[in-house]
């Protein structure tokens, strides 16, 4: 009978550990600022700044898919992990905004990439999507199912807002980019994916969605839904508030306690990019130091499952996170979701 501590030891003999090997990003050339936004809607810098912290966003132009960003991105991860695309074996796509209704996005990204015949898993969870994602790439690097793994979050959001005063308060938020990682087998422990923690809560499903097209619905779009402007986000943004201040640190906390560590332990905190005030609160209610976390919403807005994957870039970018640096990831999002990561970098 083998005791608790040698069958660990065992286990891990079996199996992998996951890392993270290379990182990249990419968002449309056009930028959008507050004020054009008020060329197009009744808002303006000062309401959009004060509430949300974003002063641009990215938004693309004829050409640019989310298909398109989310290529450019991994081929500069795939690159920086020191490998050329043929390696990689597993395609990891999040978003909420694929560029057709099907297939899954996955697909176009593995053929601008030039391969042929490697899986390829869509995923939705929303700003979660890139935690979510994680979670699934380290499961499959740990069973040994796959070598190289590359992660990609990317959103096309503003084909599909309401650019007009109604719905301003959520069109000002949202920016259109993408970010990727390539995940590897780790050969040590001052580099490797630690922990994740998922959550959902379909309870209040509907305070944060965009309810057409869809095939609850018979036909699945019509010219009354469309007049009633039932094709573009809703939000409850105090509600999302509320419960986004309160789900992160619990998401954090128990990442913590999973992996024995305090704050004082975690070298760098990327927040998903959904609300500076978010973040700040967040950051005000656990005390975390304002050197130990990165926030760059001011300048792409909130991309959804592609905002930690850019942050976190900026961040190695900036010497923010240096090799072997305790991060954690966390966010929330539309379903609700909620989520958080800790890995060696
Ligand atoms: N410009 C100017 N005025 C606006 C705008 C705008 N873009 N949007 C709303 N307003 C007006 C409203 O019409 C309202 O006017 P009224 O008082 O005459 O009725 C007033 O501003 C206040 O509106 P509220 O909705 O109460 O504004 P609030 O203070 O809640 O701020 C906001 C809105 C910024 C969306 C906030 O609720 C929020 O940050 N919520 C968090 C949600 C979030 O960040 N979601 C991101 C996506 S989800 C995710 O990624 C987790």
């Amino acid at each position: 009978m083998l005791d608790r501590v040698s069958r660990v030891v065992v286990a891990r003999g079996m199996s992998h550990r996951s890392r993270l090997l290379g990182i990249g990003m990419s968002v449309p050339k056009r930028v959008v600022t507050n004020h054009e936004l008020a060329t197009m809607m009744e808002t303006s810098n000062e309401w959009i700044i004060e509430r949300t912290g974003i002063e641009q966003r990215h938004w693309v132009s004829d050409g640019e898919t989310g298909a398109s960003l989310a290529t450019a991105a991994s081929q500069q991860a795939i690159e920086r992990a020191g490998l050329v695309p043929k390696d990689i074996d597993l395609i990891i796509y999040a978003t909420l905004s694929p560029d057709f209704n099907f297939p899954g996005t996955g697909v176009f990204v593995q053929r601008a990439l030039g391969l042929k015949d490697i899986p390829c898993i869509d995923i939705r969870q929303q700003c979660t999507g890139f935690i979510y994602g994680l979670s699934i790439a380290d499961a499959y690097i740990r069973t040994g199912n796959f070598k190289h793994v590359l992660l990609i979050g990317s959103e096309v959001h503003s084909t599909g807002l309401d650019i007009s005063t109604q719905g301003r308060d959520v069109t000002v938020l949202f920016g259109d980019g993408a970010g990727a990682v390539v995940l590897g087998r780790a050969s040590d422990d001052a580099h490797m994916v630690l922990s994740t923690h998922l959550h959902a809560d379909g309870s209040e499903a509907e305070i944060l969605w965009t309810e057409y097209p869809a095939s609850a619905h018979n036909p699945r779009i019509s010219a009354e839904a469309m007049a009633e402007r039932k094709h573009y986000p809703v939000m409850n943004g105090k509600r999302v508030f509320k419960h986004a201040v309160m789900k992160m640190p619990a998401v954090i906390m128990e990442g913590m306690i999973t992996n024995n560590v305090t704050l004082a332990d975690v070298d760098m905190v990327i927040p998903h990019q959904a609300n500076l005030r978010i973040n700040q609160m967040v950051a005000q209610m656990i005390g975390l130091a304002p050197e130990k976390t990165h926030n760059n919403i001011q300048r792409y807005g909130n991309t959804t499952a592609a905002s930690i994957p850019i942050c976190m870039n900026e961040a190695i970018e900036l010497g923010k996170i240096k090799p072997g640096n305790l991060v954690c990831l966390v966010a929330f999002g539309a379903g609700l979701t909620w989520a958080s990561a800790f890995l060696r970098y």
